[in-house]
């Protein structure tokens, strides 16, 4: 276990996300969930945590003392297995059922506690039961802090098609609590650092069109300047960087709540990467997957004469730094007919079928509606295989 860095500062960002003509609140820092008795107004009286055994086990205490100093609150907690299979109808009753059995009414108030799989279920859950109740998300790992948690999109898997059920359901308030992190393996670790390259890779284009704002050093530089020897959870630009992601992502949902335009650019190498995810779950985790896509994503650019073959080479430099996946071992083979069938479940969502999040000439700059027919994707696959 790494011993959890030294933050000392609670950074509050607060930004108006139209969705509840409210503001969405995110704390940051080592303890921010000590902070929640600043916000008890807003809550009721009446708590369910949701997490899994293994993160309660660790972490359940920490959350609960800091929820008990809020007068008069009655904290219930679910359990729910451990494992992956948890995004499903069984588990969503049984928070149904719990709400219903504790009695609880809208003021109450539903605790995301663990990783996107729990932020995912609950927050289906919270839009739910009695038409919506609040909700806070604690994210325990990093992909969570920097990604599933915030945005308010939630989801189930059905059939075996992901997310395929969901809402989008802002929670009120986000709690990066940088402590929880020191539990997190460091293959977690590195698949939450595939999303942060990625938002490196988008920078320019939110910046253009979002309120977010760039520092004088761009994100993508400010990443490469990092040692992965030396980076990990105590590391003291680890707030920063996780600071920077999250206005990355507020500003672009503040634009774009549901999902029509600016918001596509967040899904840079996540077309190829959910179909590795689907095809190879045993050998990828979802950062993984994303990482794969990434360079996906970049070779397709260059096979359609929109970027450079450098930018291939620094991206998948960058990216190896961090040991994520940069190609497919000779043992996981697929067919494009395999191939497309997933892609298409995952596009077919979409209304602008098969646009492409597709990187530009410039790193940070993407063309987030690049149309692209099947046969155009089939014959870039088969140059990869
Ligand atoms: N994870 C992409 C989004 O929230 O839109």
């Amino acid at each position: 276990m790494h011993k959890p860095g030294h933050f000392d500062l609670i950074t509050n960002l607060n930004i108006a996300i139209p969705y509840h003509n409210d503001e969405i609140r995110v704390l940051i820092g080592n303890g921010a969930s000590s902070k929640i008795i600043n916000y008890s107004q807003n809550f009721g009286k009446k708590f369910l945590i949701i997490t899994q055994s293994k993160i309660a086990e660790l972490w359940l205490n920490h959350l609960q003392t800091s929820l008990e100093k809020i007068p008069h609150s009655i904290i219930k907690t679910l359990n729910l297995p451990d494992g992956i299979i948890l995004k499903d109808q069984k588990n969503l009753l049984a928070i149904y059922n719990c709400l219903q059995a504790n009695e609880f009414s809208k003021d109450d108030t539903i605790i995301a506690f663990g990783g996107g799989d729990i932020t995912d279920l609950t927050g289906f859950a919270a839009s739910t039961y009695l038409r919506g109740l609040n909700l806070i998300n604690v994210p325990t790992t990093l992909l969570g802090q920097i990604d599933a948690s915030i945005g308010g999109k939630n989801g189930l898997n059905w059939q075996g098609h992901k997310n395929v059920i969901g809402t989008i359901y802002q929670p009120q308030l986000i709690i990066i609590d940088l402590k929880y992190l020191a539990s997190l393996p460091s293959r977690e670790f590195n698949a939450g650092m595939a999303e942060i390259i990625k938002y490196s890779l988008i920078e320019e284009t939110i910046s253009r069109e979002t309120n977010y704002q760039m520092g004088p050093k761009s994100f993508y530089e400010v990443l490469t300047k990092l040692s992965y020897e030396n980076f990990n959870i105590n590391h003291p630009s680890l707030k920063d960087i996780i600071i920077n992601c999250l206005k990355m992502k507020l500003n672009t949902i503040a634009k774009d709540p549901y999902d029509q335009n600016i918001r596509h650019c967040l899904n840079l190498g996540h077309s190829f990467g959910h179909v590795f995810e689907a095809l190879f779950s045993k050998d990828f985790n979802h950062g993984e997957a994303v990482s794969l896509g990434i360079i996906y994503a970049f070779k397709l650019s260059y096979y359609l004469n929109q970027n450079n073959v450098e930018q291939i080479n620094q991206i998948t430099g960058l990216l190896q730094n961090f040991h994520l996946p940069i190609k497919l071992n000779a043992n996981l083979s697929f067919t494009w007919e395999k191939f497309a069938t997933v892609l298409k479940s995952d596009k077919k969502r979409s209304t602008h079928s098969l646009n492409f999040v597709l990187p530009l000439s410039k790193l940070g700059l993407v063309n987030y509606k690049y149309p692209l027919t099947l046969s155009q994707i089939e014959a870039f696959i088969k140059t990869m295989t």
